[in-house]
């Protein structure tokens, strides 16, 4: 499958997305959030795919932020769907079902920084930046980036960053609990890759089942986060692969996993 705005490739149990408008350091345009919407929908619907990694084409930008282009062009009334087509497509990216991996590989900033924060684990090379810019260009985040920075590093690091736009460096956003870890560049997708095989190699109704609990978490009460997570609990003791895992574990062997 080939896209305008995006190269996608298909590996051995995962996928990797590519963001390439390289001449406008990966913005994110209508094309691309269209792009980036069917493409998740194949991750989604392709039984073969257990995993995904998005990042930026080149060494400069995973994104640098909304089409200012585009954005500069809405109104208070086409706003609200500017602001929903990102919701939309980074709802789906969360809500997937299966790990999605960004790594980060240089600017994050605005909804390149939104995109990074709706994946579940996030990745980043030495040089990256990541902010959240918008109040610079009259604005504020529109594509879920005043709730799931909220929910990742605290209301207090989040209104920083947002109200003052600050950018700031990989490091940093390690420290704060924006990314899980940091890398050399060279190294990113090589490290980010090995991970996500790492994901692949285990039972996959487990690690979606667990991975949907995970992110229902940030969604509901308390008490029906635990009904949820015996719900899957449940319905995960019911395949072969759970058989198989303990089975292998009681036979002092390697599991031998289905998918089923
Ligand atoms: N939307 C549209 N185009 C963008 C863009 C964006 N968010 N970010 C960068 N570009 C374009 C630039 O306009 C430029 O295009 P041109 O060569 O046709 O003029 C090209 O990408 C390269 O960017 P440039 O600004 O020249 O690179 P730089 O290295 O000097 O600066 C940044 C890099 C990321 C600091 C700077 O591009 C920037 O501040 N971008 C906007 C970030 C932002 O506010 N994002 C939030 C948007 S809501």
């Amino acid at each position: 499958m080939t896209f305008e705005t995006l190269l996608f490739e298909k590996k051995i149990g995962y996928a990797i997305i590519t963001l390439n408008r390289p001449d406008k350091l990966n913005a994110l345009n209508n094309q691309l959030f269209s792009d980036l919407s069917q493409a998740v929908s194949l991750i989604a619907d392709d039984t073969e795919i257990h995993a995904a990694i998005i990042t930026g084409t080149g060494s400069k930008a995973f994104a640098a932020g909304a089409d200012i282009a585009e954005l500069h062009e809405q109104d208070d009334l086409s706003g609200v769907e500017f602001s929903k087509i990102g919701q939309r497509v980074f709802d789906a990216i969360e809500h997937l079902g299966k790990p999605v991996i960004a790594a980060v590989n240089g600017f994050a900033l605005g909804g390149g920084c939104e995109l990074a924060l709706s994946c579940h684990i996030r990745f980043a090379a030495a040089n990256a930046k990541f902010g959240q810019p918008e109040v610079n260009l009259g604005i504020l985040p529109g594509y879920g980036g005043t709730q799931r920075l909220s929910r990742i590093v605290g209301s207090a690091k989040s209104a920083e960053l947002i109200l003052s736009g600050m950018i700031i460096t990989a490091e940093n956003a390690e420290k704060i609990g924006l990314v899980n870890s940091v890398h050399e560049l060279s190294y990113l997708m090589e490290f980010a890759e090995k991970f996500v095989q790492t994901i692949v190699s285990k039972a996959p109704l487990a690690v979606y089942a667990a991975l949907q609990s995970i992110v229902a978490s940030k969604e509901l009460s308390p008490e029906e986060g635990m009904n949820f997570e015996s719900r899957k609990f449940g319905e995960i003791c019911g395949t072969d692969d759970f058989k198989e895992g303990t089975k292998a574990f009681l036979e002092k062997r390697t599991a031998v996993f289905s998918g089923k």
